[in-house]
């Protein structure tokens, strides 16, 4: 029998980016049908269960509702891509780890594998939609990589980069600031843009969805994350000063966020910023400048990701300096190993780097986090002297110090008193968040350091 769905979508790549948001298209969109392929077999198979590869608020109930509906995760890719008439690439795109452009150029050999598949498998027309996160002028590659085979059918190659941010993936989702579509400017590239436009207009507003040629699309992506990083670094560069001058950066940040052409948003001074894209974004963006020759450019955003080396650095020393200059032999904890709440993802998570510098120092560390903790345990795979604890009061018992590394709401409402008495004492706490009550935390016994504040030190 013929399906009654009025498109097929695939997604090949099945990972935060390609689950989540084909879940929310099936979800808003009963008349299509959407599956989601990926090469790794494992992962499809947790897409197909009841404990899902990625944890993300609300995303389990809405698999729930659409799986088996109009949603179907399957590893069949050639026979998927056969059947679809327009394919979104979400695969992962990482920073380059050899040859030219180590440490710095985008791998894009996970992309150019998928081009090719979807080349020798389509049969048939396609929109072949970039959502992956890509250097500018991508697109040209695989048009170039589509069409280079004799008799092959016609592709358009759309941008639609995605700006979700993890841990409110289903909220950015459903609820967009823009939608963002590039294409050729051809009549044909157009046409094909307005195919997806329509996607997303069954939930997204209209004057929500903006259109621009394909290389602004491309660049805007990769310009979006950059500045979002420039904002922590700014505010983390502050918290250095604020340290030095008994200035407060949450107050500094509250002062300058009222300027509504600032704005108040990402002005949050951490630890440093995480997560699997900020920091090879920049790095993407650094390099492609150095290869246009544009080296002062280059210098400036690789400024954003030194800034942050700088103020993980910064936080370990902090605890070293305050901890009488010497870590060996003691007990910390670490509040949170996630590189922000409400995900169990520790890509380029500030505490990882905390974590092996403590450990280094000769330290036994001991890891809580609600989510995080097989991540951490696999980040930490062959390093000793750490244990990984979900009860965070267990967890610190016993310790000398705790460093708060991922901002769970759960740390905000625990009984501090009750974790005081089971610690070594002088007992420490770092919070590198900015999120816990550091007056109360002082009173109770705690000597409190906090990102760019006075540190409240019992003498
Ligand atoms: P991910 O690593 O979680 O998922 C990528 C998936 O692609 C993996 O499951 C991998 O097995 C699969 N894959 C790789 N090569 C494949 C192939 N040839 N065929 C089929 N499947 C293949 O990555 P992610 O976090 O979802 O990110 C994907 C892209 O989206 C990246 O470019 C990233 O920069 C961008 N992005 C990520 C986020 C985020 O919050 N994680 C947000 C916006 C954009
Ligand atoms: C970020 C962007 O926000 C998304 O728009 C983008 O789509 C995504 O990258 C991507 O391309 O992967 P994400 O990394 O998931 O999303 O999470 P953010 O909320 O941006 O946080 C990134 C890091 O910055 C976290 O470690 C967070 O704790 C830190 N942060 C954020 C701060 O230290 N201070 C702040 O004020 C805000």
């Amino acid at each position: 029998m013929k399906n009654a769905f009025v498109k097929n979508i695939l997604c090949i790549g099945a990972g935060y980016v390609g689950g989540p948001t084909m879940a929310m298209i099936a979800y808003k969109c009963p008349q299509y049908k959407v599956t989601v392929v990926d090469i790794n077999h494992e992962r499809i198979a947790q897409w197909n269960s009841d404990l899902l590869p990625v944890y993300e608020p609300g995303l389990g109930e809405i698999v729930g509702a659409v799986r088996g509906r109009n949603l179907f995760f399957d590893t069949d890719i050639d026979r998927c891509i056969k059947e679809a008439s327009i394919i979104f690439v979400a695969v992962n795109t990482p920073t380059k780890v050899f040859g030219a452009g180590a440490g710095m150029a985008a791998d894009l050999q996970y992309w150019e594998k998928t081009a090719r598949q979807i080349r020798e498998a389509a049969g048939s027309p396609k929109i072949v939609i970039e959502k992956c996160t890509i250097p500018v002028k991508t697109a040209l590659a695989m048009e170039r990589i589509l069409t280079s085979k004799e008799g092959s059918v016609s592709f358009d190659v759309i941008s639609n980069p995605e700006f979700l941010a993890e841990g409110t993936a289903m909220r950015d989702l459903e609820f967009p600031d823009r939608v963002l579509i590039g294409s050729r400017e051809t009549a044909q590239g157009i046409r094909a843009r307005r195919e997806i436009a329509d996607i997303y207009a069954n939930w997204v507003p209209k004057e929500r969805i903006i259109e621009s040629n394909i290389w602004s699309s491309e660049l805007s992506k990769l310009v979006a994350n950059a500045f979002l990083a420039q904002r922590i670094s700014s505010i983390n560069a502050v918290s250095a000063l604020c340290e030095k001058t008994d200035a407060d950066v949450q107050e500094v940040a509250r002062a300058i966020g009222l300027d509504s052409r600032l704005g108040s948003k990402f002005l949050n001074a951490s630890v440093g910023f995480g997560g699997s894209c900020f920091k090879k974004d920049i790095l993407n963006l650094v390099y492609l400048c150095r290869s246009y020759g544009l080296n002062e450019v280059a210098d400036y955003w690789e400024s954003v990701v030194k800034i942050n080396e700088y103020q993980k650095d910064r936080f370990v020393l902090t605890m070293l300096s305050a901890m009488f200059n010497t870590l060996a032999g003691k007990k910390i904890a670490l509040f949170g190993f996630a590189f922000k709440a409400d995900t169990g993802d520790t890509r380029e998570t500030p505490a990882l780097y905390v974590a092996k510098s403590i450990v280094e120092e000769r330290a036994e560390l001991v890891i809580t986090d609600p989510q995080a903790l097989r991540n951490a345990m696999a980040d930490l795979d062959g390093v000793d002297n750490i244990t990984y604890e979900i009860d965070p009061y267990k967890a610190a018992a016993g310790c000398d110090a705790i460093a708060l590394m991922t901002e769970w709401k759960l740390y905000t409402g625990l009984d501090y008193e009750r974790i005081y008495a089971s610690m070594m004492k002088p007992a420490f706490i770092f919070d590198g968040r900015n999120v816990l009550d550091r007056k109360r935390l002082f009173e109770i016994g705690f000597n409190v350091f906090s990102i760019g504040k006075t540190p409240m030190v019992h003498v």
